[in-house]
């Protein structure tokens, strides 16, 4: 699927270059952090681009690069606050003496300085100047200014420098830029002796070659779970109805339309797996016949004969030996009861109940109002929050079940 070596797959990192002598070095970094699997964004200052052109950077990162406030690539309103947002992590390389000033100032007078104010994620500062400009007393004041914002700092390395004087001052290393970098992201890679299949989204029944009968599933459960799952280090099997939002980056995507496709997608990599998290909405019943040609309309009404889809999760349940199974349940009323006789029917160690008719629950929702319920009958409602956090919740949780196991 993936080695070690593309162990930053499904991260974002924004590259930030202000202009140095050692920009041209900052080309590799990107190259590097590419070849490990991370989607990289370069965002250079007007000074950089006195050192080194975009189109070297939008070559190595195969994206555009960023260069103004006002410049937003298409969907983007806000180029920053988009910038900002993606980043799992942003680097500085080179930050030069002014920039590390600025920055130290909180000053939001160029892109780069106004997308950092609003990072939220880790940030690394990559020094790079003179010597004696290194450790001019303002420099190091804004550079400690920088560590209290909670940045990395990545010391600059000790050497001859461009301008022929010795001493600390050159861009550090790319290995050990890397190296912070998988310090702090790959941090908490707490799943990385899992295999876990999430399924995802809505099937699709056909009809004919033209209509079929689905549901409102969105996929964003599925895809979130997924998400957090590789960003947790686990090995992830993505089965998913077919979707239109982006899929997260470095699983194994494996794309069906209806429940029988599903169902033997699912079976097939049962045996392999150590989790199974059933967030897609299946379709309970396909046409008794499904028509070679498009329906015609003659005027009188259409009765349509369906019969039952497989049951994905019950068989699953009926086959468990290793596995660790978690259920989700759309429910519109009695949600607790109903969740529960779900679990005990499926043999289920967690069942994520969700009552559909609550706002901001659900379908299509970036937030999801959940109770969970384990197999012993505990139950723990859980405030509105966004999928993304619900994931992490819920992987904690299996995590816990797991060891207890
Ligand atoms: O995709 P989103 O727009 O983000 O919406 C998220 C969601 C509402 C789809 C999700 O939170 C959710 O509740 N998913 C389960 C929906 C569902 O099918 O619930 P159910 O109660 O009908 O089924 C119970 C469980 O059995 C589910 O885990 C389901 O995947 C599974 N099942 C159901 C039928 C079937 N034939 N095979 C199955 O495996």
């Amino acid at each position: 699927m993936y080695g070690k070596e593309q162990n930053f797959r499904g991260y974002k990192v924004v590259v930030g270059v202000s202009g140095g002598i050692a920009a041209y070095k900052t080309v590799d970094l990107v190259s590097l952090l590419t070849k490990r699997g991370a989607e990289v964004h370069v965002v250079m200052t007007k000074a950089a681009r006195e050192f080194i052109g975009p189109v070297t950077f939008e070559a190595i990162s195969g994206n555009k690069v960023h260069l103004d406030v006002f410049d937003s690539p298409p969907g983007w309103h806000f180029p920053h606050l988009e910038l900002a947002r993606i980043a799992d992590a942003v680097v500085i390389a080179p930050a030069t003496a002014h920039f590390i000033g600025r920055a130290a100032c909180g000053m939001a007078d160029d892109l780069l300085g106004t997308m950092l104010l609003a990072c939220q994620n880790l940030v690394f500062v990559c020094p790079a100047m003179n010597v004696a400009m290194y450790k001019h007393p303002a420099v190091q004041a804004n550079i400690n200014k920088l560590r209290e914002f909670g940045y990395t700092v990545v010391e600059p390395d000790y050497g001859r420098l461009a301008c022929g004087d010795t001493g600390p001052g050159r861009l550090a290393e790319n290995d050990r830029i890397i190296k912070e970098l998988e310090n702090q992201l790959l941090f908490n890679q707490d799943l990385n002796d899992y295999t876990i299949l999430v399924t995802a989204g809505a099937t699709r029944e056909p009809i004919d070659p033209v209509r079929f009968i689905s549901n409102r599933s969105s996929g964003k459960m599925g895809f979130a779970i997924a998400r957090a799952a590789r960003k947790r280090g686990a090995r992830v099997i993505l089965v998913s109805g077919v979707l239109h939002p982006k899929p997260p980056e470095g699983v194994n995507l494996i794309e069906v339309e209806s429940a029988q496709e599903m169902y033997d997608e699912v079976l097939k990599h049962y045996e392999c797996v150590d989790v199974v998290i059933k967030a897609a909405a299946v379709g309970d019943y396909m046409p008794e016949n499904v028509a070679s040609q498009k329906i015609k309309k003659n005027g009188n009404a259409l009765t349509l004969e369906l019969k039952r889809n497989p049951d994905i999760l019950l068989e699953l349940g009926k086959r468990k030996q290793h596995q660790l199974l978690v259920g989700f349940a759309a429910e519109t009323q009695d949600v607790e009861k109903n969740a529960k006789e779900k679990i005990f029917k499926k043999n289920l160690d967690l069942m994520v109940a969700n009552d559909v008719t609550v706002p901001g629950a659900g379908f299509g929702t970036d937030t999801n109002v959940v109770k969970l319920i384990f197999a012993g009958g505990e139950a723990n409602q859980l405030p509105m929050m966004t999928k993304e956090d619900l994931s992490n919740i819920i992987l904690d949780n299996i995590r816990m079940l797991k060891k207890c196991k």
